[in-house]
């Protein structure tokens, strides 16, 4: 069995932004019942013991814990690489300091859209925009790298070239432009954000010629969606293979929206370390491997590769977390991603485009 290479810190679920698509499960952790900054120094201690490399410190809003800076230090201490995956709405000069004080290696931050319009509408809260640009430039001016994660959908594709402008404008090294992963509050607003083939195909058309237009200055990441494949992705580099998530009330997930599978019994930091859960928790085991898999996975080509697609979404989609990803052509139940297609009028091109 491998050693996990990194850890997800869900500090919290409090956030000022409210996305369509967030990765916040539907029910949330109220502030009283999230880990301590002790608890969180132990989770992080006893992820380096495990193994892992680096922790992305995330929420909701991780920036919204007033120990934010304490965390990053016992992360450094532990000797992890310190990721902070942030809206930056809340973040000023004098926190900035602290958390460069304490260590943190790299920052990501979010952006909704590319105009103050469109991202203020999508992330709900009024000027967002601006104060990301603010802290993009607080970021670099404190010498950190930045990385600028993009999620896109049917309600923003077409200014995927401002998005990447904006990118450059802002200073960042490296930019994620991340398709929907339709789990949570995306899989029910999903008739809104669902692209159509044609808007998916101009936005990764656009994607590789702005790699080639800029190579040596920006690196572009692409996270293609799903419901528009015939190969899943190896989610999570396969369940319990890679990843491990911590949620703000201290259960040990294999993957962070994996809490929507019923019936699973997630180990949590009070009562379990990170080491039981990942060598010897049933959730962890249940899906590890090829053991676990059903036709057309089993004895498939492809099964050490993908790992049978996500488990969140065969359960999501099909009722059954063991099944084939639908994602996948070999699936029995592939076309329930043309039927979503279809419900959410996203099977033909009839949006708002490049240009159009
Ligand atoms: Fe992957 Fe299973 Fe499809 Fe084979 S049948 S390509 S292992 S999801
Ligand atoms: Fe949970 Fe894919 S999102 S396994």
């Amino acid at each position: 069995m491998n050693a996990p290479l990194a850890l997800l810190a869900e500090l919290t679920h409090r956030c000022p932004l409210r996305c369509p698509y967030c990765s916040n499960p539907l029910e949330l952790t109220r502030a009283g019942a999230e880990l301590s900054t002790a608890e969180w120094a132990r989770v992080l201690d006893e992820a380096a013991l495990l193994g892992c490399l680096q922790v992305h410190l995330s929420g909701g809003e991780p920036t919204a814990r007033r120990d934010i800076a304490e965390i990053v230090a016992a992360a450094r201490e532990a000797g992890l690489y310190t990721n902070l995956i942030t809206a930056g709405v809340l973040l000023d000069a004098a926190l900035v300091a602290r958390l460069k004080e304490a260590g943190l290696d790299h920052v990501q931050l979010s952006v909704q859209d590319a105009t103050p319009e469109g991202a203020e509408r999508i992330g709900g809260m009024p000027r967002a925009h601006a104060r990301k640009q603010e802290a993009a430039r607080l970021v670099r001016e404190a010498g950190l790298p930045l990385t600028l994660n993009a999620v896109v959908h049917r309600q923003n594709l077409h200014n995927l070239p401002a998005l990447i402008a904006l990118a450059l404008d802002w200073g960042a090294a490296r930019l994620e432009v991340a398709h929907v992963q339709y789990h949570g509050w995306a899989l029910a607003n999903r008739d809104a954000l669902l692209p159509s083939r044609a808007l998916l195909d101009a936005a990764t058309r656009i994607v590789e010629e702005a790699r080639e237009a800029n190579r040596g200055r920006l690196v572009i990441d692409y996270v293609l969606p799903d419901y528009h494949a015939t190969r899943p992705k190896a989610c999570m580099g396969g369940w319990a293979a890679r990843f491990l998530a911590v949620t703000p009330s201290g259960r040990i997930l294999p993957c962070h929206a994996a809490e929507a599978i019923p019936g699973m019994e997630f180990p949590n930091i009070r009562e379990s370390s990170l080491h039981e859960a990942w060598h010897h928790s049933p959730a962890f085991n249940a899906f590890r491997g090829t053991e676990w898999m059903p036709a057309p996975c089993r004895g498939c080509a492809h099964a050490e590769e993908d790992w049978g697609g996500c488990r969140c979404q065969a359960f999501a989609l099909t009722g059954d977390a063991a099944a084939t990803d639908p994602a996948c052509a070999l699936s029995p139940h592939h076309g329930l991603l043309a039927e979503a297609l279809a419900e959410a009028g996203a099977d033909e091109f009839r949006y708002r485009a490049f240009g159009g």
